[in-house]
C-alpha cells in the first residue's frame, strides 16, 4: 500500500484510478448493505429529478434526429390514436380536463399531464417516446415493435390533444354516438362489446364509418376467432388490439366473434376517385398471370362456391384499410392466423398500383355478398388448403371488364 501511495504521488493517473476504483468498491458496499431507501414515497431529491428529465430530453432529442415524420393529418389516424389513447394511455396520463385515477398520481415519477408538454416535443421526438418507452418510470414501451404506423397514429392523436374539451376527446376516443346509441334489439350483447369492442369497430361491426377500424360486422366467424386468438398470442402485431385483448379469456373473445360474425356491417363504399376500378376487379377476379398472383377471388370470393371460413371477406371493406394490410404483409410485419403464408406467397409481386386498384375494387363490392358457410358444414375447420387454379374461375357476380392485364 506504501509504496502504491507513493507511486500515485508521482504519476497523477494512478492517483485518479485508486481514487475511482474506491469510490466504486466504497459505492457497492453501500448498495449490498440495504441501506439505501428506494422508496417511492420519499420522491426524488430536486437535483435527481432535474438530472434525469434532462437525460431524458437529452437522449430522446438525440434519437430523434433520424425520424422522418410521415403527414399527421389524416382524420382516421387521428381516431385511431384517439381510441389507443383512451384505453392504454388515459390509465396513467388522464383526460384533457386532467383526470387522472389515483394509482397514477402515486407513481414515481408521477405520469404528466400531456397537455401542457406536447408543444414541447417534435413529432419525431413524441413517436421516440411512445415508441420505446421511458427507462426507469412507468412509461411502456409500444406493444408491438413492428408497428411504426400505429405509433404514428398516437402521435397524430397527441398534437390535438391540447385544443381537445373532454366533450371532444369522448367523440373523437369512442365514437359520436356512444351516449346516443341504444343497442334496439332483444338480443344479449356481450359486455366485452358493450365496454370495449363498439367504440371502435361500432356495435354494427363497421368501424364507425372510418378505414381506421376495419369492418368485422359479418366477417366469417372462422376467420374472426383466429384473427382474435392470433392477437392475444402474439402471432399478429398491432399494438392496438394486443392491448384490447390482453388477459381477456379465450371464452370471452370467442362470444364477441360470434356476435360480430352475425351483424350486417353498413353499405359498399363509391368508387374512389384515382383508382383503377376496371384494373382492380381483373386483378380480383383473375389475378395477375404474368406475375404468377393468383386470383383473390379464389379465397376471398365474392363466390357462388362457399369459402373456407378461415379466408377473410374482403367484400365492402374499407380501402384504407385493405391497402395497409398489404403493405404490412410486404414487410412482414402483420403477421396473422396459421393461413398466413397463403399471402406472403405472392405479395411481394403487387405494385403500389396494383394494391390501390384491387383495394378500392372490393370496397365497393356488397359486404354480405359472399356465401357464409356454416360451422357444421364438412371443411368448417381441419381442412387441407387448396392451391387455387390461376384465372380458371372468374366467379359470374363479378366477371366482366379488364381482360388483357398486362404486367403494370
Ligand atoms: C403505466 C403508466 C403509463 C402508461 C400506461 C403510459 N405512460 Fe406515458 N409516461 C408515464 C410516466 C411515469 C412518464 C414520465 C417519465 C418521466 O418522468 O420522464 C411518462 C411520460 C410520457 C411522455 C413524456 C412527457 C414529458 O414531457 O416528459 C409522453 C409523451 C407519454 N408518456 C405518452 C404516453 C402515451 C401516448 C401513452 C399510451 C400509448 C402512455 N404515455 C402510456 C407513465 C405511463
Ligand atoms: C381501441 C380501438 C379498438 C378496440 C377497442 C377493438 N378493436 Fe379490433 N381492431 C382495431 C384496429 C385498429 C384493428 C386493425 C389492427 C391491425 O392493423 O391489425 C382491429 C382489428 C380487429 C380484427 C381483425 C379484423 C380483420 O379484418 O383482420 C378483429 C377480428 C377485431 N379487431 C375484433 C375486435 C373485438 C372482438 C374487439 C372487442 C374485444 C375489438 N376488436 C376491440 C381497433 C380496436
Ligand atoms: C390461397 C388463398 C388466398 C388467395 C389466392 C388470396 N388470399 Fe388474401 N388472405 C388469405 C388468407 C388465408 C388470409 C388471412 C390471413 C390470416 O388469417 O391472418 C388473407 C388475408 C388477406 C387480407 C387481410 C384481410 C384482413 O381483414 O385483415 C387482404 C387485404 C388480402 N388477403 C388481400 C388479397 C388480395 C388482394 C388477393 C389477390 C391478389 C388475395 N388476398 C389472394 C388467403 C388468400
Amino acid at each position: 500500500v506504501k509504496r502504491l501511495l507513493e507511486r500515485a504521488r508521482r504519476h497523477p493517473w494512478v492517483a485518479l484510478g485508486v481514487t475511482v476504483a474506491a469510490l466504486a468498491i466504497g459505492g457497492l458496499a453501500v448498495a449490498a448493505s440495504g441501506i439505501l431507501p428506494l422508496k417511492a414515497s420519499a420522491g426524488h431529491w430536486q437535483v435527481t429529478s432535474w438530472l434525469l428529465h434532462f437525460t431524458m430530453r437529452r437522449s430522446v432529442s438525440t434519437h430523434a434526429l433520424m425520424i422522418d415524420a410521415p403527414s399527421l393529418d389524416d382524420p382516421a389516424l387521428v381516431a385511431k390514436g384517439a381510441a389507443h389513447y383512451d384505453l392504454g394511455c388515459r390509465p396513467c396520463h388522464g383526460t384533457p380536463r386532467g383526470d387522472r385515477p389515483a394509482v397514477a398520481l402515486a407513481m414515481l415519477p408521477e405520469p404528466p399531464l400531456l397537455q401542457s408538454r406536447i408543444a414541447s416535443w417534435s413529432a419525431a421526438e413524441l413517436f421516440y417516446i411512445v415508441k420505446h418507452g421511458v427507462k426507469f418510470t412507468g412509461m411502456p414501451a409500444w406493444p408491438a415493435a413492428r408497428r411504426d404506423d400505429e405509433v404514428w397514429s398516437v402521435v397524430a392523436f397527441l398534437r390535438r390533444l391540447p385544443e381537445l374539451t373532454d366533450r371532444d376527446y369522448l367523440a373523437l376516443a369512442r365514437g359520436q354516438q356512444e351516449t346516443t346509441l341504444q343497442f334496439n334489439s332483444d338480443e344479449d350483447v356481450p359486455g366485452i362489446v358493450r365496454d370495449s369492442c363498439a367504440r371502435c369497430h361500432g356495435f354494427d361491426g363497421a368501424g364507425r364509418g372510418l378505414g381506421a377500424f376495419p369492418k368485422i360486422g359479418g366477417q366469417r366467424l372462422g376467420y374472426l376467432t383466429r384473427a382474435l386468438h392470433a392477437y392475444a398470442e402474439g402471432r399478429r402485431h398491432s399494438g392496438v388490439m394486443e392491448s384490447v385483448v390482453a388477459g381477456i379469456p379465450a371464452e370471452t373473445l370467442n362470444r364477441a366473434a360470434a356476435f360480430y360474425a352475425a351483424r350486417r356491417a353498413g353499405a359498399a363504399a363509391t368508387a374512389a376517385s384515382g383508382t383503377d376500378q376496371a384494373r382492380g376487379r381483373a386483378i380480383a377476379s383473375m389475378g395477375i398471370p404474368a406475375r404468377d398472383i393468383p386470383a383473390c377471388v379464389e379465397c376471398h370470393g365474392p363466390s357462388e362456391l362457399p369459402k373456407l371460413p378461415a379466408y377473410p371477406s374482403l367484400a365492402g371493406q374499407h380501402a384504407q384499410y385493405l391497402r395497409l394490410q398489404l403493405e404490412l404483409f410486404q414487410q412482414r410485419s402483420r403477421g396473422g392466423s396459421d393461413f398466413v403464408h397463403l399471402m406472403h406467397a405472392f405479395v411481394d409481386r403487387l405494385t403500389a398500383n396494383d394494391i390501390r386498384d384491387v383495394a378500392a375494387f372490393f370496397a365497393t363490392l356488397e359486404p354480405q355478398s359472399w356465401k357464409p358457410v356454416a360451422a357444421d358444414e364438412p371443411g368448417a375447420d381441419g381442412f387441407a388448403v387448396p392451391r387455387p387454379d390461376i384465372g380458371n374461375h372468374v366467379d359470374a357476380r363479378i366477371q366482366g371488364g379488364g381482360g388483357g392485364l398486362s404486367s403494370r
